[in-house]
C-alpha cells in the first residue's frame, strides 16, 4: 500500500529531518513508529502526506507517486488522512460540521450525502449526540474522535496519526486508541507515530524505531519493544517503560484486552 525508499528530507543549513528511510506498509497493516523527540517522526509522515516534500528518494501510495512534480495533491489528501496530536479542528464549526465541509470542498459530494456520512463516522466514534456541539464545548478525547472521524469522511486507504493520545488526559487515551483499535480491526492501513506500548503490542503488526532521521531498527512490533536488537532503541525502550505511568501500560494476562 505504501512504498517509501530512500526517503530523505534536508532542512535549511543541511540538517535532516528524515535520512534514506526506507519502509513498505502492508494493505491492512498497522505499522508503529518509534523514536525520541527530534528523531523525524512528524517529517516522515509529513513526506507521506505531502505536507513535506522530499529532496530524496520516492514514496508511492497504492500506485500513486506522492511528492512529484506529476502528484495530484487534491488526490493526496483525498487517500491519506492524517489526525494529529493537537486535533487540528475547525474551532468555528460544529463538529457535524467539521466532517461535512471537506467532504464537500475536496469530495465534492451534495451537502445532504456528506450529512449522512458524518452523522454515521460521528455514531461510529460514539458521538452520536454531540453532533452541533463546537470543538471548544467537547473534552480532547471527544475532539480527536472527532478528528478521526473527519479523516475517514474523505474514504481514505490510509491514516497516519501523529502521536494522537500525547495532548490527552490518562482517561481519554483509552477511548480513542480503542476507536484505532476498531479501525485497524476493519482492515484499515494505518501509520501511527505513538509511545503507547500497549496499544502497539496488541494493535501493530510492526514497528519501527528512529533516531536522528535514520531508521535504526524494524520488526515485529512485540520484538522491538520486548527484545530490541540496538543499544539505541533499547536504551529508549528503557526510557519510556520507566516513564510514570509506564509500568501500567504493560498488557496484563492474555485475557485482559485493556491497555490501563
Ligand atoms: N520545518 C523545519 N525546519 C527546520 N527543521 C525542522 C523542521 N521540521 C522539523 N525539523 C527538524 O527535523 C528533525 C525531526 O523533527 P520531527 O520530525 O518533528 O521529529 P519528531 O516528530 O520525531 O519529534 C528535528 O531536528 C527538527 O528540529
Ligand atoms: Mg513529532
Amino acid at each position: 500500500m505504501v512504498s517509501i525508499r530512500g526517503a530523505s528530507r534536508r532542512f535549511s543549513g543541511g540538517h535532516y529531518g528524515v535520512r534514506g528511510i526506507t519502509l513498505d506498509v502492508s494493505r491492512g497493516e498497522t505499522l508503529v513508529v518509534m523514536g525520541p523527540s527530534g528523531s523525524g517522526k512528524s517529517t516522515l509522515l509529513r513526506c507521506v502526506n505531502g505536507l513535506e516534500r522530499l529532496d530524496e528518494g520516492e514514496i508511492i501510495i497504492d500506485g500513486m507517486r506522492v511528492n512529484h512534480e506529476t502528484t495530484d495533491w487534491n488526490k493526496v489528501r483525498e487517500e491519506v488522512g492524517m489526525v494529529f496530536q493537537g486535533f487540528h479542528l475547525f474551532p468555528n464549526r460544529t463538529a457535524l460540521e467539521n466532517l461535512t465541509l471537506p467532504q464537500t470542498v475536496v469530495r465534492r459530494r451534495p451537502a445532504a450525502e456528506a450529512k449522512t456520512v458524518a452523522r454515521a463516522l460521528l455514531d461510529r466514534v460514539g458521538l452520536g449526540g454531540k453532533e452541533s456541539r463546537f470543538p471548544a464545548e467537547l473534552s480532547g478525547g471527544e475532539k480527536q474522535r472527532v478528528a478521526i472521524a473527519r479523516a475517514l469522511a474523505m474514504n481514505p486507504k490510509i491514516m497516519l496519526f501523529d502521536e494522537p493520545t500525547s495532548a490527552l488526559d490518562p482517561e481519554m487515551i483509552l477511548e480513542v486508541l480503542e476507536v484505532m483499535r476498531d479501525l485497524a480491526g476493519e482492515g484499515m492501513t494505518m501509520l501511527v507515530v505513538t509511545h503507547e506500548i500497549g496499544f502497539a503490542r496488541e494493535v501493530a503488526q510492526r514497528a519501527v524505531f528512529l533516531d536522528e532521521g535514520l531508521l535504526v531498527e524494524a520488526g515485529p512490533a512485540r520484538d522491538l519493544i520486548d527484545r530490541p536488537e540496538t543499544a539505541r532503541c533499547r536504551a529508549f525502550m528503557q526510557r519510556i517503560l520507566r516513564r510514570p505511568g509506564g509500568e501500567s501500560v504493560r498488557p496484563g494476562p492474555a485475557s485482559e484486552s485493556s491497555w490501563t
